[in-house]
């Protein structure tokens, strides 16, 4: 028989992700109007281990939709990583009366969740980074805010970079993951985009480019490079000198991972958070929420974190053709 949950629990992990807040306030909101009791826990699986926890009411998350960052805080927890932490944890939820947790991050989070999951607290996943990088899902709150926010960014330097008839290297986030590069590179129609997936370290294929393109005519060159690839203003150096053509490079930085979330993300997060707070009460756990072939779904942790997903070869290819 599927264990009741009465009282939940909620939390953000790792990297905070634009719409966080509005996933929030509907596992609390839709957890209430279920008529199960809410929890919130600060910073994390860090707060759980320091029993940083509250309780939630409907007021708790009056006017945070439209909010980026999260009320509740993040952290990266090194102690939850171990056996005894997550047994520690464990024991926190149930002193707390806490049977089941909503635990909105990355994969590393969701092995956390796992961890919780296996010590008999119902636990379940919800995709929040900007990355995009979550191979269950073809959705993860925040990178649509986070995509249009370096977007608008890079128009602006575009307009300048045009006016100067300069080269500009643009740096935007994404460690593991080039799918913001990507979507800013044909959403800012770049000349070269450099995804960690792809890149070949041929710079004198970009060199070439640049020169090729000037004698087009074009006064701008922009390259869009991942935070992956980094080493931004270097390449910008060895650039200038090859080509004779001013090379600046702009890092975009931590403003990629903050302001008001997208109507996409907002709606995305709530009926997210929604169907992790539902499928708790069915007496599920271990699962990832996510949004795949045009529908909201659930997969087992495990298999959503086996899965892989890679940038698409046609859509790399178009950005290729676009460029010219
Ligand atoms: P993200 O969730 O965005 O992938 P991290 O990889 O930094 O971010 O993970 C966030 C937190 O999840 C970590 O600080 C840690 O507390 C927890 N975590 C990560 N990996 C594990 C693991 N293997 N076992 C238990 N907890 C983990
Ligand atoms: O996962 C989101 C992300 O912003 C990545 O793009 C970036 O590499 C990383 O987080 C930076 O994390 P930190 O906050 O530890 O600098």
């Amino acid at each position: 028989m599927a264990k009741e949950v009465k009282t939940i629990g909620v939390l953000t992990s790792g990297g905070d992700a634009p719409g966080m807040n509005a996933a929030i306030r509907s596992v609390v909101r839709v957890a209430l109007a279920r008529g199960l009791k809410v929890k919130g826990i600060r910073r994390g699986y860090q707060g759980l281990l320091n029993e940083d926890i509250f309780d939630m009411n409907a007021h708790d998350v009056s006017d945070i939709i439209q909010r980026g960052g999260t009320i509740l805080g993040t952290a990266r927890c090194l102690e939850f990583k171990t056996p005894e932490g997550q047994q520690k944890g464990a024991d926190i939820c149930r002193k707390h009366g806490i049977d089941g947790i909503v635990v909105i991050g990355g994969d590393g989070s969701y092995r956390g969740a796992q961890a919780l999951s296996r010590l008999g607290i119902n636990t379940i996943g919800l995709p929040g980074t900007i990355d995009l990088d979550i191979s269950c899902t073809d959705y993860t709150i925040g990178f649509d805010t986070s995509v249009n926010t370096a977007m608008q960014a890079i128009d602006r330097v575009k307009d300048t970079s045009s006016s100067h008839e300069r080269c500009s290297i643009i740096e935007v986030m994404g460690r593991n993951a080039g799918y913001i590069a990507l979507w800013c590179g044909i959403a800012n129609g770049a000349e070269d985009i450099l995804l960690p997936e792809k890149y070949d370290f041929d710079e004198q294929k970009i060199i070439n480019n640049i020169i090729l393109s000037r004698k087009k005519g074009k006064t701008h060159h922009l390259i869009i490079n991942a935070e992956g690839i980094g080493h931004s203003a270097s390449m910008a150096r060895r650039i200038e000198a090859a080509t004779g053509i001013e090379t600046r490079a702009t890092i975009l930085g931590y403003m990629q991972r903050g302001g008001s979330p997208t109507a996409k993300d907002r709606y995305y997060a709530s009926i997210m958070g929604a169907r992790a707070v539902d499928i708790l009460i069915q007496g599920k756990t271990n699962r990832v929420v996510g949004y795949r072939g045009g529908q909201f779904m659930d997969v087992d942790i495990e298999e959503g974190l086996a899965m892989t997903k890679s940038i698409d070869e046609y859509e790399f290819e178009v950005s290729r053709l676009l460029s010219i």
